[in-house]
């Protein structure tokens, strides 16, 4: 069942951009299948409804300051630029080229496996992704460790409600994922130059706090249908206080485990990616500035999309809390 509730730090539909109206329940509602229309449109939707099959959504301005004093509009990053400017180095490292590459990925049958320090570790299967919990939207900013972001409406359901099914025990105090490893279909992990250098398969961890947030999803769509496949097509992790090579894509495996998971970026380069990966405007990269990020938006080339990167992306009343007494220089 879907179902739209509003929290403190959501970006809700009417403090986004002003003209976007975008349509798409319907789809959602036939590529799901399995979710029925009277759940899709409870008390709690936003939507404003012409007729269960006509929903459409509108939105309004949001102007927020940013501490230079510019302001922008918060908008919502147009679908088309949501799933053609990737990052997914299995099907390529450039950002046109998971859109083409991936048209083909197969992801039903699709299993996806929940171990490690359990009492009940459990498998999904491609239907019970979207079946076993409940599925809301999610407005999140996405913030590239490159100073790029975007403002996408994810579908998922809390990443806390599938560690509670699989009942963690004491010794559960990281959870790592894994993304598929499948060569013949992802041909960055086949051809090195392609795939970026990485070590495939892609991983990622959490720390359990950090998993069990109420901000930390599984994304199993976005724009109100299901994921592209260029975007981590069937399930992948959004974190959205965290730069965006910690929301692993296209997952197969989510394992808790005691001590802290190796993470791909980390290993490839850990003077620049840090298991942590908050976004921090105070921290640099080696290479380049965290201080402003490039917003995409639907401006063209000479938009004024420049504005400053905020502290844990603008999610630090949630998530801040989880660091007290961390030196986030170090720990970054
Ligand atoms: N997951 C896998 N398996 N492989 C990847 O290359 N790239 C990461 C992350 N998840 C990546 C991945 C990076 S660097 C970013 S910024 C986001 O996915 C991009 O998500 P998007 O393409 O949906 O915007």
């Amino acid at each position: 069942m879907l179902i739209k509730t509003k929290r403190s730090y959501e970006l809700t539909e009417n403090q986004v951009t002003d003209e976007t109206i975008y349509q798409g329940r319907r789809k959602v509602l036939k590529q799901l299948g399995f979710i029925s229309a009277s759940a899709l449109l409870g008390s709690n939707t936003l939507a404003t409804t012409a007729s269960a099959d006509e929903t459409v959504f509108k939105t309004k301005a949001l102007q927020f300051s940013s501490s230079n004093s510019s302001t922008i509009s918060e908008q919502f990053t147009p679908e088309h630029k949501v799933i053609s400017h990737n990052n997914f180095y299995e099907f390529g490292a450039k950002k046109d080229q998971p859109q083409k590459l991936a048209q083909n990925f197969k992801v039903e049958p699709w299993q996806l496996k929940v171990s490690g320090e359990v009492n009940k570790p459990f498998t999904l299967d491609y239907e019970q992704l979207f079946s076993s919990f409940t599925i809301e939207e999610r407005i999140y900013r996405l913030r590239c460790v490159e100073a790029w972001s975007m403002v996408i409406p994810w579908l998922g359901f809390r990443l806390a409600d599938l560690i509670k099914k699989a009942e963690p025990n004491s010794k559960a105090k990281y959870v790592a994922f894994k993304t598929l490893y499948d060569p013949e279909q992802m041909p960055g992990q086949a051809n090195r130059y392609l795939g970026g250098g990485i070590k495939y398969p892609y991983v990622e961890g959490l720390r359990i706090d950090e998993a069990m947030h109420d901000l930390s999803i599984l994304s199993v769509g976005l724009y109100g249908k299901t994921l592209p496949p260029q975007n981590g097509a069937p399930i992948r992790l959004v974190t959205p206080w965290k730069y965006g090579f910690k929301s692993i894509k296209s997952i197969v495996e989510i394992k808790l485990v005691e001590r802290k998971p190796k993470t791909t970026w980390n290993k490839l380069a850990p003077n620049e990616y840090g298991f942590y990966a908050n976004v921090n405007p105070e921290v640099d990269h080696p290479r380049w500035s965290q201080g402003s990020e490039r917003r995409l938006t639907s401006g063209g080339l000479f938009a004024r999309n420049r504005i400053k990167t905020q502290m844990f992306n603008g999610y630090g009343e949630d998530v801040a809390s989880l660091y007290q007494g961390m030196n986030l220089r170090k720990h970054y």
